[in-house]
């Protein structure tokens, strides 16, 4: 089977774009499947969920290796990738991707480094999930142009406004201009508390306003306090509250994913 790469994007923070990477990642290593992690945030926050807190005390990470193939230096693709207990691979982030922004802006080919980088680990994995920073920047560009499709996180707590254009608007240029295979994986809901109307409100809304042009997958994320638990763990809701309802979901939304085919 080969490789998917998967980008995980919204420009707005806080929908769950990193949670989301690490609860699907995990679930699809449960399903058997080789699992590469890919934090592309310079916050590192999926980096610290998945259990080094400290993402700045790491040698290598996702900045030396869009700083190699920009300088041409001898950086092994692999280097550096870090193995989760949970039995998924991680390239880690920290603050220093911040400082790629413009290193990458000048370089040549500018929107294809990440894509060079991952090429060869794409013989390694089932799938290469890339959590994107909440912007519409150079480096989630650098995602879309890598990946396969992207998968869209909105959170029920809002009703979807214009960054969900936006990103669409983005993804239809990536797609025109430079990677013609990106599709949309679907729209995921997530952070949906089921006593709440407005949650209802918004899956209505999202599935009669998008569920014509793009999937907007079956299987909605529940907002649960053991999820919120699980990152200060460093570990997947899988090992905090596996038989919890968000567990639960996101191995149906791994089986939506990997049914696709
Ligand atoms: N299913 C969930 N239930 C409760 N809290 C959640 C859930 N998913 C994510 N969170 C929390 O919501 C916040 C935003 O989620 P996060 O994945 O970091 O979003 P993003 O990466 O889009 O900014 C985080 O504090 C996270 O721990
Ligand atoms: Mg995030």
């Amino acid at each position: 089977m080969p490789c998917r790469t998967i980008a995980i994007a919204n420009q707005k923070g806080g929908t769950g774009k990193t949670a989301t990477t690490l609860s699907l990642g995990v679930a699809l290593a449960r399903l058997g499947r080789h699992v590469l992690l890919v934090d592309a945030d310079p916050q590192g926050d999926l980096t610290k969920s998945l259990g080094w807190g400290d993402p700045d005390a790491l040698e290598v990470t996702l900045a030396n290796h869009l700083s190699a193939v920009i300088e041409g230096e001898g950086l092994e693709p692999r280097e550096g990738i870090l193995a989760h207990g949970e039995g998924v691979d991680l390239v880690p982030a920290n603050i220093e991707l911040a400082g790629m922004e413009m290193p990458i802006l000048m370089a040549m080919s500018r929107e294809q480094l990440m894509n060079v980088w991952l090429s060869p680990l794409k013989a390694d994995y089932d799938f290469i999930i890339i959590d994107c920073a909440p912007t519409l920047g150079i480096i989630p560009v650098n995602a879309l142009v890598a990946a396969d499709s992207v998968l869209v996180p909105v959170s029920a707590e809002y009703l979807p406004a214009s960054a969900m254009t936006a990103l669409l608007k983005t993804v239809g240029r990536v797609r025109r201009q430079i990677n013609p295979s990106l599709s949309v994986e679907g729209i995921l809901i997530t952070l949906s508390d089921g006593r709440n109307n407005l949650a209802h409100e918004v899956e209505q809304t999202i599935r009669a306003q998008y569920g014509g042009s793009y999937r907007v997958f079956e299987t909605v994320i529940p907002r649960a306090v053991s999820a919120a638990e699980a990152p200060a763990m460093g570990a997947s809701i899988f090992s905090y509250d596996g038989r919890g309802k968000t567990a639960r979901a996101f191995e149906r939304l791994a089986e939506e994913v990997s049914g696709r085919g």
